[in-house]
C-alpha cells in the first residue's frame, strides 16, 4: 500500500530512486513521484500512472542531486491526479515528504492550519503532515536539531499509521524517516544509505538493513545514522543482513512476477519444509514454537486471522488441523476479530497468517489477542515484519520475495505450514507415529508432485483458452477443497476481472445452480473415495443443465462419460497434501486465463499486494 525510497549518498540519486520504485510497485501503481533537494529548492516530478511514466519524465529532466526521495502511490485520500501525487511540498517549500498510511486526524489538523493561513494543494491527508512539520520547524527556529524536533513534534500530533521520509530544503546533508504502522527499513550501503518500505527497493546495493520499529525514527546524514524515539532518546539499531538476492526480486527469463513465482513452488516448498522434520520422521519440528510446548498442548481452541489469500489458507488448516490434531479451529477475517468481543475460551492459541507480516488488519487482529492474554503465533514470509516481532513466537514460510499481486507461492507454503502445524499438534495428541510418518512423507514428496503438474502447464493454457470467454465462473469443492475453490475463483477475479465464485460443491443447489448455463462454466474440484463420487454426481448435476464442466482429478477416479467436458489430472497424493495439489492448476488456469485477455497479471486493476490501511 503506497511505496516509499529516500536516497542520500554520493550517486545520482534518480537512478536507485527509481530501480527502487519499479521493485515498490507491488505496492501500489496509481501513480509515483519523485523530490530532489538542488541546493535551495526542491525540483519535483509526478506523474498518474506507472513508475515507467514516471522514469521517462526524469530522462528528460535528469537531475544530478544525489539526496531526494520518491513514492509509488495507491491512493487513499483524494483522487489518482498529479497534484494527489507525492511527494508532497510544504507550503513553504521548505518540506518534502512521501508518506505510506493513512493520517486519521487530518481533517482537525488541516483546519488548525488552515487558521493560520495555510493553503493546501492536494486533497491528501498527507500533505497536512509536509505542512505541519514545517509550521514546526519554523516555530523552532534555532533550536538545536531543529529539523529532528519539528518531526517528533508533528508526529506526536498525528494519529493513524505512517511510513514517511522527509527532506528539509535547509538541511541538506539531512534524510529523515519514521514508522508506526506502515514499515520502514534503512538500507546500509558503501557511502549511500537508503530509506524504503521494503529492503527489496535496495537488494543488490546495499548488504545489510535496519528495520524501524513502531514509534522510531531514523535520521540519516552523510557521515552515519542514528536511530532515535519519539522522545528523542536513542534507540538501538540492530543491523542484519538482507535476506533477499538480485534474482528473488527480478523477473528473469518469465514473461511476469506471477508466472516465475508459480513455477517457483517446488523449490519454495522445499524451502518451507527444509529441516522442519522430527528427527524420527513422525512429526513437524518448527522452531519458532520452542519453548511454547506446555502451552501447545494444553490449548483446546485456535483462531486463525488472516485476510485475503492467507485467509484462504487458514481455511484450509482448518480442515488440517482439526482432522490430525483434533483441536477445535475458527477462522476470522483480521478485519472483523479486530473489533469483535469474541469470547476468550479456555486455552486459545491465534495464528496469524500473513505473506507480508505487514497487513493492518491482521496485525491490528494480534494486538486485540493479545491484549485480550492470548498466545498468539505468527506464519509469515516477512522476516523481521511487524508480525514477526509482534507475536510470541512464529514459523517463518522461507518463500523469498513474493511480488505478483496474486499470491501464489506464499499460499502453498502457508497450507503446507498449516499441515505441518496439524502435524507437530497432532503428534503431541493421538496422532500414532506410523501416521505421522505419512503426512511427514507425503510432505517430502510434495514438491516433486508440484513440479509434475507444472510440466503440463501447456494443457492449462489450453484449457483456458477454450474457457477464456466466460464472464461467470463457478469454482466448486468439499471439504479442504472448498477453500481451495474459493482461492481459484479469488485468483481468476482479481487478475482477469471475470466474475468467479467458490462454493461447496454441495451446496451448489442451493442458489449458485441458478447461475449455470452454456455461459458459465464450472471447474469442479473432486477428491478421491465417496466424496469425490458425490462431486461428480455434482458435475453431473451441472452437465444436465447444459453447463460447461473442467474438473480436476486425481490419477486413479474414474469419471463417467458425460460428465465433463475436460479433466485435468492431478497427481494421486494423501490428503493432508491434496488442496496444495489441487491449487496449482487453478494457479495456471487464472494466469492464463488472464493473459489470454492481455491483462497485466502482476499488476491488477486497483489492487495492492500489501494492505497498510483498514
Ligand atoms: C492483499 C493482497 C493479497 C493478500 C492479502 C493479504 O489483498 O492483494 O494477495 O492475500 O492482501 O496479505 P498478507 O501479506 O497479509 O498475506
Amino acid at each position: 500500500m503506497c511505496g516509499i525510497v529516500g536516497y542520500l549518498g554520493n550517486s545520482v540519486a534518480q537512478d536507485a530512486l527509481i530501480d527502487g520504485l519499479r521493485r515498490l510497485e507491488y505496492r501500489g501503481y496509481d501513480s509515483a513521484g519523485a523530490a530532489f533537494h538542488d541546493g535551495n529548492a526542491f525540483s519535483l516530478a509526478r506523474e498518474t500512472g506507472r513508475v515507467e511514466n514516471l522514469a521517462s519524465t526524469l530522462r528528460e529532466s535528469n537531475p544530478t542531486s544525489t539526496l531526494g526521495i520518491a513514492h509509488t502511490r495507491w491512493a487513499t485520500h483524494g483522487a489518482v491526479t498529479v497534484s494527489n501525487t507525492h511527494p508532497h511540498l510544504s507550503h513553504d517549500g521548505k518540506i518534502a515528504l512521501v508518506h505510506n498510511g493513512v493520517i486519521e486526524n487530518y481533517g482537525p489538523l488541516k483546519r488548525i492550519l488552515e487558521g493560520k493561513g495555510i493553503e493546501f494543494s492536494s486533497e491528501t491527508d498527507s500533505e497536512v503532515l509536509s505542512n505541519l512539520i514545517a509550521y514546526h520547524y519554523a516555530r523552532l527556529e534555532g533550536e538545536e536539531e531543529q529539523f529532528a524536533q519539528a518531526l517528533r513534534e508533528a508526529l506526536s500530533q498525528c494519529r493513524g499509521a505512517y511510513g514517511i521520509a522527509v527532506l528539509c530544503v535547509d538541511e541538506p546533508g539531512f534524510l529523515l524517516g519514521a514508522r508506526r504502522g506502515s514499515p520502514l527499513v534503512v538500507g546500509l550501503g558503501d557511502g549511500e544509505t537508503f530509506l524504503a518500505s521494503d529492503a527489496s527497493a535496495f537488494v543488490g546495493r546495499v548488504r545489510d538493513a535496519v528495520y524501524l520499529k513502531d514509534g522510531e525514527i531514523a535520521l540519516l546524514r552523510e557521515d552515519g545514522f542514528r536511530i532515535i524515539t519519539m522522545q528523542g532518546e536513542d534507540a538501538q539499531a540492530v543491523s542484519q543482513p538482507i535476506d533477499q538476492t538480485v534474482e528473488d526480486v527480478e523477473m528473469g527469463d518469465f514473461d511476469s512476477f506471477m508466472e516465475k513465482e508459480i513455477f517457483e513452488q517446488p523449490v519454495a516448498l522445499e524451502n518451507t519444509l527444509r529441516g522442519r522434520f522430527g528427527d524420527d520422521g513422525t512429526t513437524a519440528k518448527l522452531g519458532g514454537l520452542e519453548g511454547h510446548e506446555d502451552e501447545l498442548r494444553r490449548l483446546n481452541r485456535i483462531v486463525f486471522v488472516a485476510c485475503g489469500t492467507a485467509r484462504h489458507s487458514c481455511m484450509v488448516g482448518e480442515y488440517l488441523i482439526e482432522r490430525l490434531a483434533r483441536v477445535p479451529v475458527e477462522v476470522e477475517h483480521a478485519s472483523e476479530f479486530r473489533y469483535r468481543n469474541s469470547p476468550k475460551a479456555g486455552h486459545t492459541l491465534v495464528i496469524a497468517v500473513s505473506q507480508s507480516g505487514e497487513t493492518l488488519d491482521t496485525l491490528e487482529a494480534v494486538r486485540e489477542a493479545r491484549t485480550k492474554g492470548l498466545l498468539t503465533i505468527g506464519i509469515t514470509n516477512g522476516v523481521g515484519s511487524s508480525l514477526a516481532r509482534e507475536t510470541d513466537g512464529g514459523v517463518y514460510q522461507r518463500v523469498g520475495a513474493e511480488i505478483g499481486v496474486a499470491s501464489t507461492k506464499a499460499f502453498t507454503s502457508q497450507v503446507a505450514l498449516c499441515a505441518m502445524l496439524g502435524l507437530a499438534l497432532g503428534r503431541m495428541r493421538e496422532l500414532s507415529p506410523i501416521q505421522g510418518r505419512e503426512i511427514a512423507e507425503a510432505l517430502q514428496n510434495l514438491p516433486e508432485n508440484v513440479a509434475s503438474i507444472l510440466q503440463r502447464g501447456e494443457t492449462l493454457r489450453e484449457l483456458a483458452h477454450k474457457y477464456s470467454e466466460a464472464e461467470h465462473l463457478l469454482f466448486l469443492g468439499r471439504q479442504d477443497l472448498y477453500p481451495v475453490a474459493l482461492e481459484g475463483a479469488l485468483k481468476l477475479k482479481e487478475i482477469s476481472y471475470a466474475h468467479a465464485e467458490g462454493y461447496p460443491a454441495a451446496e451448489l443447489k442451493h442458489g449458485p445452480i441458478a447461475l449455470i448455463n452454456p455461459e458459465c462454466p464450472s471447474i469442479f474440484l473432486v477428491e478421491e473415495g465417496e466424496l469425490g463420487a458425490k462431486t461428480i454426481a455434482n458435475m453431473q448435476e451441472v452437465k444436465a443443465r447444459s453447463g460447461p464442466v473442467l474438473a480436476i482429478v486425481p490419477e486413479g477416479v474414474e469419471v463417467p462419460d458425460g460428465a465433463a467436458d475436460d479433466v485435468f489430472r492431478v497427481p494421486a497424493v494423501h490428503e493432508v497434501v491434496r488442496p496444495i495439489v489441487a491449487t496449482i492448476p487453478l494457479q495456471l488456469f487464472a494466469y492464463h486465463f488472464a493473459r489470454i485477455r492481455s491483462l497485466d497479471v502482476d499488476k491488477p486493476r486497483n489492487l495492492a499486494k500489501s494492505v497498510t490501511v483498514e
